[in-house]
């Protein structure tokens, strides 16, 4: 087969020409070419296999580009990378690879393109199209790669033991490729993933985290999380979301399995947003019932605090995974901490005072909030479903009406505190925080608007109240 169609891009005749120059074979490989046949749009990424040396290549190109761009060259991998426009394109000599029990860092010798198809982790990521000047564009498919692809199927080229083995981090790339493709992991390699899912522990943090965005940013991420669950991956990586896996029973009374409720989750949020912190928080906000849960004859099966405890845990699993500790784990932490509130709304009468307090507490983050609360609703009672949907209906318009009215999204308040000591001509003193919290209570319960003049008549009845004087 011919694909000449797939190299339309001006690089690749400069490529074939300066391998043609140096009398050597290249080939581009590898998820260019897998995203071609997928019609999945232009890749960003370009990998070109050298029979020879890569860096070489790297620099006869550039050599023979018009804006001769920079070489950058990885001399401990071997590899080389020229950036052309957005275009990152990476040149590597056929390798010959074996690697050790305890790293990823392969032995690494001189090989043919076969070897190098050879120690790839997939058939679809094995596909190459030849750069020579007179096979300008011919398929070279080992494995099957084409079939593979039609039929919708993850393989690996070599037993799939040794391929996970020599990389554990493909085992990720496995889940992740299924996920985002919407493939199936063949059998053999779906068991050799649960033989040495161990094996994930010498992987660094970064790169399974990379694995994990990539699943998140999926269409229905829940595919990916199934996958790291049953091959035993998850326990390993997220150990909080499998404490949320089961369903216990005593006398006669349960509580749902909270790790499907929250695949549920993630699920519906993923139709609703891209915002891959907000699919973090749906996939995590539930992981501080595991530590809270306690029967009750009483009330049954309860998570108090969960959410209190689910936001400590958030900063301690970003820390783990090398995740940043800045303001996107806040933003997790805050919607983790506040995913109970606006279901209490649903679930009762909703009150322009309850509303208001909500906007207060979470400020800006209040609608992915909201987004969070709806994608939470999993109930499969329609009429709990309507009901609550309908609710958060109300609210959303509420929260808009009440930020109308009231400003109290990034509350300031109407009266300083300056001016409570000037007004009764007061040392710093606790008077001064009890007054401003009455003033703020009585704009969030809705008995005065978030004004100057009546926030002021209230200062001065507190004070009076207080027994305070007004200063002449
Ligand atoms: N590869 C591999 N084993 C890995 C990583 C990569 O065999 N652990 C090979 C595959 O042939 C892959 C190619 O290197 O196609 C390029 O890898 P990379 O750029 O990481 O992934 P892509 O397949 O291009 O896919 P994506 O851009 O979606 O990550």
């Amino acid at each position: 087969m011919n694909y000449k169609q797939a190299l339309k891009h001006k690089i690749f005749k400069t490529i074939s020409k300066s391998a043609a120059e140096l009398n050597l074979d290249s080939y581009v490989i590898g998820g260019f070419v897998r995203d071609f046949l997928l019609q999945r749009g232009d890749a960003k990424d370009i990998d070109i296999v050298a029979i020879g040396s890569g860096i070489d290549l790297a620099k006869q190109v550039a050599k023979n580009l018009p804006n001769k761009p920079k070489v950058q060259v990885f001399k401990t991998y071997g590899t080389a990378m020229l950036k052309l426009n957005d275009i990152e394109v990476e040149f590597v000599g056929a390798r010959k690879e074996s690697y050790n029990e305890d790293s990823r860092n392969p032995i690494v010798e001189n090989g043919t393109l076969q070897d190098d198809q050879n120690r790839r982790d997939f058939s679809i990521n094995a596909l190459a199209l030849d750069l020579s000047e007179d096979n300008f564009g011919n398929l070279l498919d080992p494995f099957n790669g084409i079939q593979d692809l039609e039929n919708k199927i993850i393989r690996t080229p070599l037993n799939p033991d040794i391929t996970y083995s020599d990389d554990p981090l493909r085992m990720m790339r496995a889940i992740r490729f299924a996920t985002q493709l919407g493939f199936i992991i063949e059998k053999e390699s779906l068991d050799a993933i649960t033989r040495n899912n161990k094996r994930i522990k010498i992987i660094t943090n970064e790169r399974i985290v990379v694995e994990l965005n990539k699943i998140l940013e999926s269409k229905t991420p829940s595919t990916g999380f199934l996958l790291l669950e049953k091959t035993g991956l998850l326990q390993y990586i997220l150990p909080e979301l499998t404490a949320l896996k089961g369903i216990d029973e005593v006398d006669g009374q349960k509580h749902k399995d909270n790790f499907y409720h929250t695949l549920e989750v993630v699920d519906n949020i993923a139709k609703h947003t891209d915002d891959v912190w907000l699919r973090w928080a749906a996939l995590l906000h539930d992981i501080g019932k595991a530590p809270t849960k306690k029967f009750n004859k009483k009330v049954g099966w309860t998570f108090h605090g969960h959410e209190f405890e689910g936001s400590k845990m958030v900063y301690h699993l970003f820390k783990r995974l090398k995740m940043p500790l800045n303001d996107k784990m806040k933003f997790v932490q805050k919607l983790v901490f506040m995913s109970s509130r606006p279901i209490v709304l649903a679930q009762d009468i909703v009150t322009d005072s309850a509303v208001r307090r909500l906007v207060f507490d979470a400020g800006d983050y209040v609608d992915d909030l909201m987004t969070l609360c709806e994608a939470d609703i999993t109930t499969k009672n329609p009429k709990k479903f309507n009901k609550y949907h309908n609710n958060f209906k109300i609210v959303r318009k509420k929260i808009v009406e009440v930020e109308e009215k009231d400003h109290v999204r990034n509350f300031q308040p109407p009266i300083s505190g300056e001016e409570i000591i000037k007004t009764f001509n007061l040392k710093p003193s606790r008077e001064i925080g009890i007054i401003k919290e009455a003033i703020k209570e009585a704009i969030l319960e809705g008995e005065i608007p978030n004004e100057y003049e009546p926030a002021y008549k209230l200062m001065i009845k507190k004070g009076q109240d207080l027994g305070l004087k007004i200063s002449e």
